[in-house]
């Protein structure tokens, strides 16, 4: 048995379901490395405050070195230890390495600021991950947005078709959103990026640390300046969660664009069998399942950030152990997403849509409508007429069972006059995209001309 870190004012020895309930280390141990890096750290801090010499801080720092090396090797070392903790197991794989000496490295720190100070270092590795893992699928839906520029596809409006869109304008959508989700992770990363070691339990250290070199050396880019605050704040964690929980709803709504364009009711893309399943009764289906997860995973990240806030809310200064239950909710939402990001990225670079039946779809259907209606406003009809006239033209087209474009002149001219124009080639879904040219438009000429824009955010992203 391990002993306890309080052992002095204790008597009694802890319930043995207590112990387990109490205990962190089964999600906790992935911040190992954070842990010993802040604690090769603090010695070196405690050595040049005077509190170790430096014999005692090299010992130690080979110690350290020997548990993350040894505890690396073997992932068994940490699920089979008895420490309640990552940071009483790092102290206690200490002790086997230098003995007693151990014992010195925890003066003037508590778990409350190491803890902090582990969890901000952990997830700037995994922030970055994520930051990378929405630039991947930015890359992948721009290279497809190239190909697919001038394809036309039927757009949607309350899931009835609205007017033509090109599909490379319905992908920059997303990277319109993903680029917003990147945005806010790098501005929370910023945010976080303060050491609170040096905080102590909760009323700041009594020793003579220098704080700012300390940070330096972990790699952050400023101190906290509130003991009270840094200890118990997790304002991070709940931005990165939110930030997480919004780039969720849009891979969600992806996916579900997605699902539809594959139905066999819309037919407009096949998806990757690498990325698809079948059914084990049906030998027919194919399923969108990574698809599917993606969007079901969605409720799962916003729960996260949901019991976090609900965790947070009432919580007094300082710390309290309420806070150890960030850990599972934090690392559950991100690794969800960074999962999320790299299966639909995958699936986009993987998908082959079907121009044939988009253009085809697109072309029929009135999704024209709106542009017979303003060439009627080009003769000096106003627009609430023109939209009346137009009207009665579609449902005269509905009864004759063809196209706008299609109708007798006779018959179109009763409720338009005459256009003077080729109704054919001013009606075609190629001029309806093309029209559609200013700034945020849908025609081909603007999106590759969007496409490009992309392509050099990526290479700013990168640089
Ligand atoms: N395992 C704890 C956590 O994750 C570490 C801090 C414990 N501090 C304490 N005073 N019990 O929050």
């Amino acid at each position: 048995m391990t002993p306890a870190l309080w052992g002095g004012r204790f008597e009694g020895e802890l319930d043995a379901h207590f112990a387990s309930f109490n205990r962190s280390l089964g999600f906790d141990a992935r911040l190992l490395e954070q842990d010993v890096a802040g604690s090769r750290a603090w010695a070196a801090a405690l050595a040049r405050a005077g509190v170790l010499t430096a014999d005692e801080r090299d010992e130690i720092d080979r110690g350290l070195r020997a548990v993350l090396d040894q505890a690396s090797a073997r992932p068994d070392m940490a699920a089979n230890s008895p420490a309640e903790d990552v940071h009483s197991f790092v102290e206690d794989a200490l002790r086997g390495q230098v003995g007693e000496l151990a014992g010195k490295l925890h003066t003037g720190r508590s778990r409350n600021d190491q803890v902090a100070t582990d969890l901000r270092m952990h997830l700037s590795v995994l922030g970055g991950e994520l930051v990378a893992g929405v630039e991947h699928l930015v890359e992948a839906l721009v290279e497809l947005a190239e190909e697919t520029a001038a394809l036309p596809i039927p757009g949607y409006t309350h899931l009835q078709r609205a007017q033509p869109l090109t599909v490379g304008h319905h992908l920059l959508a997303y990277v319109e959103m993903l680029s917003r989700d990147r945005g806010r992770l790098v501005d929370a990363l910023e945010r976080m990026d303060e050491c609170p070691l040096g905080s102590g339990a909760l009323a700041g250290t009594a020793f003579p640390i220098d704080r700012e070199a300390l940070a330096a050396r972990l790699g952050f880019a400023r101190v906290t300046h509130n003991s009270l605050d840094a200890v118990s704040d997790r304002d991070f964690a709940c931005e990165l969660l939110f930030a997480a929980s919004l780039a969720m709803v849009h891979l969600s709504r992806f996916a579900e664009d997605w699902i539809f364009f594959a139905t066999q009711e819309a037919g407009f893309l096949t998806l990757s069998d690498a990325v698809a399943t079948g059914s084990s009764l049906m030998p027919q289906k194919k399923n969108p399942d990574a698809l599917e997860l993606v969007r079901g995973k969605c409720g799962r990240v916003i729960g996260d950030l949901q019991g976090l806030l609900v965790t947070l809310k009432g919580l007094p200064l300082a710390y309290d152990k309420d806070l150890q239950e960030d850990k599972e909710a934090l690392f559950d939402g991100l690794d969800t997403l960074r999962a999320c990001l790299r299966v639909t990225a995958t699936t986009v670079r993987s998908a082959r849509f079907d121009a044939d039946r988009c253009r085809a779809e697109a072309s029929r259907g009135y999704l024209n409508a709106t542009d017979l209606a303003d060439l009627l406003v080009a003769h000096g009809v106003p627009f609430r007429e023109a939209h009346e006239r137009t009207g009665k033209a579609v449902r005269d087209a509905l009864e004759l069972g063809v196209e706008l474009e299609e109708l007798p002149a006779h018959v179109l001219a009763t409720t338009c006059g005459d256009l003077e124009v080729d109704l054919a080639a001013e009606l075609s879904v190629d001029r309806v995209l093309a029209r559609r040219a200013s700034i945020g438009g849908t025609s081909p000429d603007r999106v590759a001309r969007e496409v490009e824009r992309w392509k050099d955010r990526l290479a700013s992203w990168e640089s």
